[in-house]
Parts: C-alpha cells; sequence; structure tokens
C-alpha cells in the first residue's frame, strides 16, 4: 500500500518531540525504587479515584483495608495499562509499516514504541511485587482490542484511539504522583508516565488535528461511530471486577458504576478528550445520541474547550 507521508507540520513537531526524548527519558528499574517495600502503610492511588470511594462499602473498611483495596485497584490499573500500550504499539507499528526511513515522524515513532515498551515493563513489575493476581481486562474487552487493532485503518484513527487512553490516564496519573498519600513508588511511576505520555499526547493531537480534515468523508464517518465505544471500553478498563472477586466485594462494580463521585471523576477526567474530539469535529451533535448511549453524554457535554498541550 502508498505510505501516507508525515504532513509538514506534524514532522516539525515530531522532531522536537524526538529532541525532548533525547533530554528526558526514564529507565523505570533505576528511576523507580523497587527496593521499598510494597507493604499498606500508604495508598496506591488517591482515595478521592478509587471507583468505590465514599460509598458505604468503603466507608464500612477500616484503614488498612482501604490501602490494600487500592493497592489491588492499582495493579488492575497497571493490567490495563499493558492492555492499552499493547494495542498503542501495534497501531503505531502499524503505521510505521508504510513510512519510508526518511520520513518526518519515523524517528519519533519508534521512540514512543520504546517509551511504551519501558512503561509496560514497569507496570508488569508493579504487577509480579503488589502480592495481587495479575488481573486481566474482561474478555469482551480483550475481544475488543483484537477487533481494534485488526479494523483500525492507518491514519487518524489510530491516533484517536491512542488519545483516548492517553487523555483518561493522565488525569489520574497527575493526581497520583502529586499525592503525598500515596506511596512513592506509585508516585514515581506515575511520575515518569505523565512526562514521557505528555509527548504521545502532544505528537497524536497534532497528527489528528492535521490529517482529519483531509481524511474521506466516509472514514471520517465510521470513525465518529466508533469513537463513543472505544472511549466506553477504556473507561470499563479502569474498573476491573475481578479485584471485587478476589476481595469478596458483593456487586462492586455496580456499587462503583452507580457512585456519583466516581462518575463525576470520569465526566471530568474525560474532559480534556472531549473537548478536543468536539473541536476537530470528531464528536458532533449527530452523534451525541451514541455518546449517551454508552453512558457517556455528560462527558461529552460538560467538557471544556480543549486546552492544548504545551508539550515540546
Ligand atoms: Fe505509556
Ligand atoms: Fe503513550
Amino acid at each position: 500500500m502508498t505510505a501516507t507521508l508525515t504532513p509538514p507540520t506534524v514532522a516539525r513537531k515530531a522532531a522536537r518531540l524526538v529532541a525532548a526524548s533525547e533530554r528526558l527519558s526514564f529507565d523505570p528499574f533505576t528511576d523507580v525504587d523497587w527496593s521499598l517495600p510494597l507493604d499498606d502503610s500508604m495508598y496506591y492511588l488517591p482515595p478521592e479515584y478509587l471507583p468505590l470511594y465514599g460509598t458505604p462499602v468503603w466507608e464500612a473498611m477500616d484503614d488498612t483495608q482501604r490501602k490494600a483495596y487500592s493497592r489491588h485497584e492499582c495493579a488492575s490499573l497497571c493490567s490495563a495499562g499493558i492492555w492499552f500500550e499493547n494495542i498503542l504499539m501495534q497501531l503505531i507499528l502499524k503505521h510505521l509499516y508504510d513510512l519510508p526511513a526518511d520520513d518526518g515522524s519515523h524517528r519519533y515513532l519508534l521512540v514512543e514504541a520504546a517509551d511504551e515498551c519501558r512503561h509496560s515493563a514497569m507496570f508488569g513489575e508493579f504487577i509480579r511485587r503488589a502480592g495481587t493476581p495479575a488481573y486481566s481486562v474482561q474478555a469482551l474487552l480483550g475481544f475488543g482490542g483484537r477487533f481494534l487493532t485488526a479494523t483500525t485503518p492507518r491514519g487518524p484513527e489510530g491516533y484517536l484511539a491512542i488519545l483516548a487512553a492517553e487523555e483518561l490516564l493522565d488525569a489520574s496519573n497527575r493526581a497520583t504522583m502529586n499525592d503525598e498519600r500515596v506511596h512513592p513508588v506509585s508516585r514515581q511511576m506515575a511520575r515518569l508516565h505523565v512526562l514521557e505520555e505528555a509527548r504521545h499526547v502532544s505528537y497524536a493531537r497534532s497528527y489528528v488535528t492535521e490529517t482529519w480534515p483531509r481524511t474521506s468523508g466516509g472514514r471520517r464517518l465510521v470513525a465518529m461511530i466508533r469513537a463513543p465505544f472505544v472511549v466506553r471500553s477504556i473507561v470499563d478498563a479502569l474498573c476491573n471486577p475481578a479485584v471485587y472477586d478476589e476481595l469478596r466485594i458483593p456487586d462492586g462494580r455496580r456499587t462503583a458504576a452507580r457512585n456519583p463521585i466516581h462518575r463525576e471523576r470520569l465526566a471530568r477526567d474525560l474532559g480534556r478528550l472531549t473537548g478536543f474530539l468536539r473541536d476537530t469535529g470528531v464528536v458532533a451533535t449527530w452523534t451525541l445520541p451514541l455518546w449517551r448511549l454508552v453512558g457517556l453524554g455528560a462527558a461529552v457535554q460538560s467538557s471544556p474547550d480543549p486546552v492544548l498541550r504545551s508539550a515540546p
């Protein structure tokens, strides 16, 4: 197939991002202090970011149980992170497959794939040390990931999926890295991830902004219809019922899904993504019923105007 070469504005962005990567990149096996025991003296995520926070189940837990619960949610989030990144890497590699080595994105995309390899290795290390099961995403999401990687065309569609995952996780990572109640290993992982992912988000936004208007009407139509389902899948992956089974919390998934604090937090954290999607036209008035159908109507309608990231 004929390669779609990188537009000049995106190529200039990619060159700046390669330079930024050379200035600041991390090795999770030296930049995270794995010698610290993962005991339950601290939280592993900010309590307000836990799906059961504020519910009667949460109120019934003592302090140690809450911290242990946060360790399981953090391990589950790491598993979801590995799942996302596996999908993202496949989308990036599909893009790379078509690009000649002198294309403006070639080197940057290899840097991004290498970043994701290190992140997944880091998530795996946390899971192996956390004393929790290696939670897998639900079977339906596993199937959805295979479908997405097999059917997403080369072009802005792949970067829309990448943005959906990275923007949503970015919000909780930023809260985690700044929260002194959270275990240093979690905070170090979150900081590393925020700093490296800012480059990925910056590239994806630039690529989508530049290529979406040039994409055929038919492809844009399909992407607009798929977008709410992709975002819903990512939201679902953040709350794994296996955690509640493991901790013998009956009906935990449903309790979390109905938790107004959790719902408001998700709508708020999706704001940057949905604002960008509205601004680019991926969310249109006629697709709003689809967003409402998957339970994300509030996130789309309350999203602020997009704040473009100031990554290098
Ligand atoms: Fe990552
Ligand atoms: Fe990324």
